[in-house]
């Protein structure tokens, strides 16, 4: 994959990082797997054909001084970062903004645009400087298209891809790509669980009567567009399950 050798993946620990994170261990890179829980990723290293080249970091990307020490201290053999997937991110509840929590807001922003930039900042000069690398970011189609109940994490996937856009402008002249991946719903994750605090029964119900993404599908996008040839670079990818369509522009009715 384009001489592509160490990839980090974030959000690892579940769902579309996990799958990501398999696949390219899969296709031969070396990976750093970044998340929260430490036991669920070295379960996945554990999974690997060669977990020697796999070097888990345990961290919080809300918790700057983690990241920036994790970075410095990557093992000799994991020190050189080609290709950054920032797939660790939440959707906290679906109320209406008059009625959610402010925390929630706060951790949704704290990690899905403040976690996502700052790692990107501690990976980014490196790349440059060896020219090589490519960034995928997770967005989603939540950037494009609201609805009752998105209001901050829509926001935040707004911030992902205009920010991949705007580095894309930075990063003109020399080698290194980057790419806002937009999914729409998918399944076999645990980002419905994390939205509805555990609630199975809610979460299962979203994906009731449709064949949505899986992991595994974004996974292969993923390998995808860092495997396109080096003068290639996929901007936007915007991906929808074949039972979901852009929704119409919502009104209300007075008196219906
Ligand atoms: N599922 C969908 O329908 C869908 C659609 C469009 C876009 N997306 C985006 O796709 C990405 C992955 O979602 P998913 O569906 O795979 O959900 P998921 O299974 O819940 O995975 C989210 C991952 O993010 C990690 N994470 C959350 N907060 C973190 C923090 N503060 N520090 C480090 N890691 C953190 C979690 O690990 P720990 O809990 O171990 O930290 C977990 O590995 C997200 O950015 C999401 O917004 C999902």
């Amino acid at each position: 994959m384009n001489n592509y050798q160490t990839a980090l993946i974030t959000g690892a620990s579940s769902g579309i990082g996990f799958a990501t994170a398999k696949l390219l261990a899969e296709r031969g890179m070396k990976t750093v797997i970044l998340a929260r829980r430490r036991d669920r990723l070295e379960e996945l290293k554990n999974q690997l054909s060669k977990p020697e080249d796999c070097h888990v970091l345990a961290c919080d990307l809300q918790d700057h001084t983690a990241i920036q020490n994790g970075i410095n201290q990557l093992p000799a053999p994991f020190k050189f970062v080609d290709v950054l997937v920032n797939a660790a991110g939440l959707a906290l509840g679906l109320s209406k903004a008059q009625s959610t929590h402010w925390e929630d807001w706060e951790t949704m922003l704290n990690t899905n645009c403040m976690g996502l930039a700052y790692l990107t900042r501690q990976i980014l000069p490196n790349m440059v400087e060896r020219n090589k690398g490519h960034i995928v970011n997770i967005g989603s189609i939540a950037a494009n298209y609201p609805y009752a109940g998105g209001n901050v994490y829509g926001a935040t996937k707004a911030f992902v891809e205009q920010f991949s856009l705007n580095l894309k402008a930075d990063l003109l002249g020399t080698a290194v790509r980057i790419t806002n991946l937009a999914p729409g719903m998918v399944s076999d994750s645990e980002f419905s669980l994390v939205r509805f605090e555990g609630n199975a029964e809610k979460a299962q119900k979203v994906y009731q009567g449709i064949t949505a993404l899986t992991p595994a599908d974004i996974a292969e996008n993923v390998a995808w567009v860092i495997s396109q040839p080096a003068h290639v670079n996929i901007n936007r990818m915007e991906i929808m399950p074949t039972a979901q369509a852009p929704s119409r522009t919502a009104y209300h009715k007075e008196n219906p």
